[in-house]
C-alpha cells in the first residue's frame, strides 16, 4: 500500500525526469469480464481514460457502456471544485447499493482525487466497497494493481505523492477516429493560490518534441482530422528541458505535419508569446480559437490569486491576439467569490467582460480546496452573494455569446463533422475553426469530414447551418 501525502505533492525536485518505455503485462485475467470508466474533469482525464481504456483491453476485458452491467467500474476523478468532489463520493454511495446486490463487483478509483491524501484516508476508513485505487502519475501500473488485488482480494491503493518516470507508448482507445487529444506536458509549477492541480498533477514535465510528433504524425497516417494539444499550461512547453525549444516550435512542427487542425489548451496569459501568435498567424491549420483563462479583472484579486499577469497586461495581450489573428475566437475561464473580492473587484471583471466580449466562457464561484495557499484566506462573502454575481456575470457573457454568434449569419465556414445531432438522424453537428458548436442537416457519410456549412440562424449556445457545395 502507497498512500499519498500532501507535502510530498508540494515539494519541486531538481532532478531530470527519465522516460520510461511502457511494459504491458502480458497477461488476460480481464478475459470474458467487461468494464465501464466513468470520467470526470478535464481533456486530460479523458485522454487519461483512453489509456486506462486500452491497458484493460489488453488485459482481456471489454468496454461496457452500461455501468450496472460490467464486472468492473472505475471512476477517474476530478478534484477542480467541490462539486467535482461531491459527484463522485456520491456515485460511490451509488455503488455501495450495486455492490451488495453483485459482491464479486470490482470498483477502482483514479484520477486527481486519488492524489489526495484527505480522500485516500476516507476510502481506506468508510469506503471499503472500492477495491483498487491509484493516482495520475501511475496509470502504466493498473495491471499490477488490479492483479495484486485480484490475487489478494485486498483493498490495493497505490498512489504516488511525486511524479516517477515520463511513460511513453502507452496503449489508447480513442473516443474518436477523427479527433485526437496529445499530451505534450505534464504537471502545472504555476501553483495559482485556489488551484488544486499542482498537487494532483505534479510539476512540469514536458515530452520530448520527437515523441509528440511520432504520435501526431501517425494519426495523420490514421486519417484523424484534428489534434488537441492538451497540458494544464501548454505555452510553458519546453521550460522544464534543457533546450530553447518551445511552445511556438512545437506549434509550427506539428502544423507542419499537414494534420488539417490543431487546437491546444490551456493557455496560461503569462508565458504567450508573440512568437506564438505569429505561428498561429502564419498556419491555417492551427484553428483561430484560443482559450485564454482570465480569472479576474481586479489587479487586486489576481495578485490574491498568483496569476502573475496584471489586468492590464492581459488586455494588451487580448487586443494583440486579436489583431494579429483574422477571425480569431477567444474563450476564458472566470471565478467569481474568490476571497476577498469586494463588489469593486467584481465590478472591474465585468468591465472587463465587456470590453472582451468573449466567443466563450467557464463562470465558475470559488470552490476552496484543502491545502492550497487561498484556502488560509478568510472567505466571508455569503454564498447567495456569490451566487449573485455568478448570476450577473453569466448574463452580460452569455449576451455576448449571442452577438458573437449572429456575428456569423450569412458566413461560409468550415466544420469537422462529428456525428449525429440527439435531435434526429438526419441532423449533423460539428465544430467550426473557431470552435463554435453547429447544427446542420446532412448524409452520415460526411461524419469525420470537413465540410462547408453557411450559418444561416445564431443561437447563444450554438449555430444553424446548410451545407455547402463548395466554398463561394
Ligand atoms: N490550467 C488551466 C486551468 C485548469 S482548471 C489554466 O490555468 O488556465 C480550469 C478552471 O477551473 C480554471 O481556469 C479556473 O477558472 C477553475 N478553477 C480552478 N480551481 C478552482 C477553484 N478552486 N474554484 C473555482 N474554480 C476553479
Ligand atoms: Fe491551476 Fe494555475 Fe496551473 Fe492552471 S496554471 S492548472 S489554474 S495552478
Ligand atoms: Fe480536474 Fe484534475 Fe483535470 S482536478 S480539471 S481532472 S487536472
Amino acid at each position: 500500500m502507497q498512500l499519498p501525502s500532501y507535502k510530498e505533492a508540494r515539494s519541486r525536485k531538481r532532478q531530470t525526469v527519465k522516460i520510461e518505455e511502457y511494459q504491458s503485462l502480458k497477461e488476460s485475467f480481464g478475459k470474458d469480464k467487461t468494464y465501464y470508466i466513468k470520467t470526470y474533469g478535464c481533456q486530460m482525464n479523458e485522454h487519461d481514460s483512453e489509456n486506462i481504456k486500452a491497458i484493460l483491453e489488453e488485459l482481456g476485458f471489454q468496454e461496457n457502456l452500461e455501468m450496472e452491467k460490467s464486472d468492473l467500474i472505475i471512476l477517474n476523478t476530478c478534484s477542480i471544485r467541490e462539486n467535482a468532489h461531491n459527484k463522485a463520493f456520491g456515485m460511490l454511495g451509488r455503488l455501495k447499493h450495486l455492490k451488495e446486490t453483485r459482491p464479486e463487483l470490482i470498483i477502482g478509483i483514479c484520477g486527481c482525487m486519488a492524489q489526495e491524501e484527505g480522500v485516500v484516508n476516507e476510502i481506506l476508513h468508510k469506503y471499503r466497497q472500492v477495491n483498487f485505487v491509484f493516482g495520475t502519475h501511475n496509470l502504466h501500473r493498473l495491471p499490477y494493481i488490479l492483479k495484486k488485488y485480484l490475487d489478494s482480494k485486498q483493498q490495493e491503493i497505490e498512489v504516488l505523492s511525486v511524479e516517477g518516470n515520463l511513460i511513453e507508448g502507452m496503449p489508447v482507445k480513442r473516443a474518436s477516429n477523427h479527433k485526437a487529444f496529445v499530451n505534450i506536458m505534464y504537471g502545472c509549477d504555476k501553483f495559482c493560490t485556489y488551484c488544486i492541480v499542482p498537487y494532483t498533477r505534479g510539476k512540469q514535465r514536458s515530452r520530448k518534441k520527437e515523441d509528440i510528433l511520432k504520435e501526431v504524425k501517425a494519426l495523420v497516417q490514421e486519417g484523424y482530422q484534428e489534434v488537441t494539444l492538451l497540458g494544464q499550461n501548454v505555452n510553458a512547453y519546453g521550460k522544464d528541458q534543457n533546450s530553447e525549444y518551445r511552445m511556438e516550435n512545437l506549434l509550427e512542427d506539428v502544423a507542419k505535419t499537414k494534420i488539417p487542425r490543431v487546437r491546444f489548451m490551456t493557455s496560461h496569459p503569462w508565458d504567450f508569446t508573440d512568437q506564438m501568435i505569429e505561428v498561429i498567424a502564419k498556419y491555417p491549420n492551427i484553428m483561430p480559437a484560443i482559450h485564454l483563462p482570465v480569472q479576474s479583472g481586479s489587479n487586486r484579486i489576481l495578485k490574491l490569486m498568483g496569476r502573475r499577469y496584471t489586468r492590464e497586461e492581459y488586455i494588451s495581450l487580448f487586443d494583440k491576439i486579436k489583431e494579429k489573428i483574422p477571425n480569431v475566437s477567444i474563450s476564458t475561464d472566470i471565478i467569481v467569490g474568490f476571497p476577498k473580492e469586494t463588489e469593486k473587484d467584481f465590478l472591474e471583471t465585468l468591465d472587463l467582460v465587456k470590453y472582451c466580449k468573449y466567443d466563450n466562457a467557464f463562470t465558475f464561484i470559488y470552490s476552496k480546496r484543502e491545502n492550497t495557499a487561498a484556502c488560509r484566506l478568510e472567505d466571508k462573502i455569503p454564498l447567495k452573494e456569490k451566487e449573485n454575481r455568478l448570476y450577473q456575470l453569466n448574463t452580460i457573457v452569455n449576451d455576448y455569446f449571442l452577438k458573437n454568434n449572429q456575428k456569423l449569419i450569412g458566413k461560409t465556414v468550415p466544420v469537422l463533422v462529428d456525428g449525429h445531432n440527439e435531435n434526429g438522424k438526419t441532423e449533423l453537428f460539428g465544430y467550426t475553426d473557431t470552435n463554435k458548436l453547429i447544427n446542420f442537416n446532412g448524409n452520415d457519410s460526411l461524419i469525420g469530414k470537413i465540410v462547408f456549412v453557411k450559418v444561416t440562424n445564431a443561437k447563444t449556445w450554438s449555430l444553424d447551418g446548410e451545407l455547402v457545395e463548395s466554398r463561394n
